[in-house]
């Protein structure tokens, strides 16, 4: 491993744990679920150690990843639930930009912030949006129109619409699209060379974000506060907790948190998800016939992608998962990916199956107090313009090899080349 200021070149030599920790295995997911297949196999709770990274065991059994979510007594989330180099990390915490959104916080003050938002993402709440959310599918679906025949479905429909929808529920102008776009990407896709506009150091990139959220959602809390309207952006500017103002922090974190968990997400279970489907043709058939099963189609494409590729837990107590000790203060990985591939759990879970029975056992959007606050948001986006696109389109196949970003925490299909023709 070599290091220049803090941008990182390293190798990871192991394969199985070059899936969790190198975000370079991500742009080939088949090699990537065939490692994770072995390790689920032969070593379900894997100690993973390189010198780039703090140990920690690797969960890849559906058992095992649920058992640790649902016990969030035992298993803190803590201020570092996302795995990265320590190097940052510790960067991070030095220079006070350690993140603290609800997924970095555990017992009551979890509990507390959650419950500011938590009936505005409630299925009844979600459900009166949906008129939205067909309006902004229609005005996508318009865009493919117009582009004739051929396009990057990832970039020209599936990043521009899922962010469309995160504006509409932040009640933000759709001309701040392109300020939104280069937030919520330099976040999560720090990691891909290409989201990373003119800096070449992922750490720099995380840092300007920050930047840039805290002046972009400055201006949007005065305005809620003196004119509030139907939007998330005024539940967040006027939430309180225990009774007070939320802080100016917590109030930055939680804008962080929900533009980024909910747009490059959804993104890329849709881009992922129609990439699976069209590699599948008689899917698509499927789906063409009855249209109602958009539901479960939008199911199989978020098991199939898991755009949330890992969280970690940290013990609070010597315990043990999957037949291993672990001592408190050691940590694991939730792998979601594997664990939606997992034989004991999943019929032939490495068919790509929109009938599937046994959807429900679902860990995409994770479970427990934790459990994703906007999957039905996600589901209700992708299962809205499937059939709309389907039959806007005679026909529709693929135009070129998809490209995977380069993430090992939120990540899928960058780039999708897709040839139709119009109905
Ligand atoms: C396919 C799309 C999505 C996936 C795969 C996904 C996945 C996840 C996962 C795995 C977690 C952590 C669960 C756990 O620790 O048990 C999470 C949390 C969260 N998600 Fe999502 N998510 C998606 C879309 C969305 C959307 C659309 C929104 C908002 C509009 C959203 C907002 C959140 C928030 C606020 C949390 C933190 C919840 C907490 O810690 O209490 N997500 N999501």
């Amino acid at each position: 491993m070599g290091q220049t200021g803090v941008m990182l070149t390293f190798e990871v030599e192991d394969p199985r744990a070059a899936i969790f920790i190198d975000p370079r295995m991500s742009t080939d997911p088949v090699r990537w679920h065939e490692v994770a297949a072995e390790l689920r196999r032969d070593d379900p709770v894997f100690r993973v150690e390189h010198e780039l990274v703090s140990p920690f065991y690797a969960l890849t059994r559906h058992e095992d990843v649920f058992e640790v979510s649902r016990h969030n007594d035992i298993w803190h989330n803590t201020r570092h639930s996302v795995l990265m180099p320590d190097i940052q990390q510790q960067m991070l915490d030095a220079m006070g930009f350690t993140p603290h959104t609800l997924v970095h916080m555990d017992g009551d003050e979890h509990t507390k912030h959650r419950k500011v938002t938590n009936d505005w993402f409630k299925p009844a709440a979600v459900r009166k949006r949906q008129e939205a959310i067909a309006s902004i599918a229609d005005t996508y679906i318009e865009k493919l129109r117009e582009l004739g025949g051929e396009c990057d479905f990832a970039q020209d429909i599936a990043v521009p619409y899922t962010l469309h929808v995160i504006m509409d529920i932040y009640g933000v102008p759709p001309e701040d699209e392109p300020k939104m776009l280069e937030l919520t990407q330099g976040m999560f896709g720090a990691a891909d060379p290409e989201f990373m506009g003119d800096m070449s150091d992922p750490f720099q990139t995380v840092v300007s974000t920050i930047e840039g959220f805290k002046e972009y959602f400055g201006a949007i809390t005065e305005a809620r506060r003196s004119e509030p309207t139907d939007d998330i952006a005024t539940v967040i500017a006027n939430g309180e907790v225990d009774g007070c103002p939320m802080g100016e922090t917590a109030q930055l974190w939680y804008y962080i948190i929900v533009a980024t968990a909910g747009h490059d997400t959804t993104s890329y279970g849709l881009s992922g998800g129609l990439n699976a489907l069209l590699a599948h043709p008689d899917q698509v058939a499927l789906l063409r016939e009855d249209p109602s099963l958009s539901n479960q189609a939008a199911e199989e494409m978020i098991r199939w992608t898991s755009p949330v590729r890992q969280f970690m837990r940290y013990a609070q107590s010597d315990t043990q998962i999957g037949g291993v000790d672990i001592a408190e203060g050691e940590r694991v990985l939730l792998s979601y990916p594997a664990a939606n591939r997992d034989p004991a759990v999943f019929v032939r879970p490495t068919e790509f199956d929109i009938t599937r029975g046994d959807s429900d056992k679902l860990l995409s959007f994770g479970v427990g107090a934790h459990y994703c606050l906007g999957s039905q948001f996600a589901r209700r986006e992708i299962h809205t313009i499937l059939p709309k696109l389907l039959a806007a389109v005679k026909t529709i196949e693929p135009a070129g090899e998809p490209q995977f970003a380069e993430a090992n925490f939120v990540g899928g299909v960058k780039h999708l080349p897709i040839r139709y023709t119009l109905a």
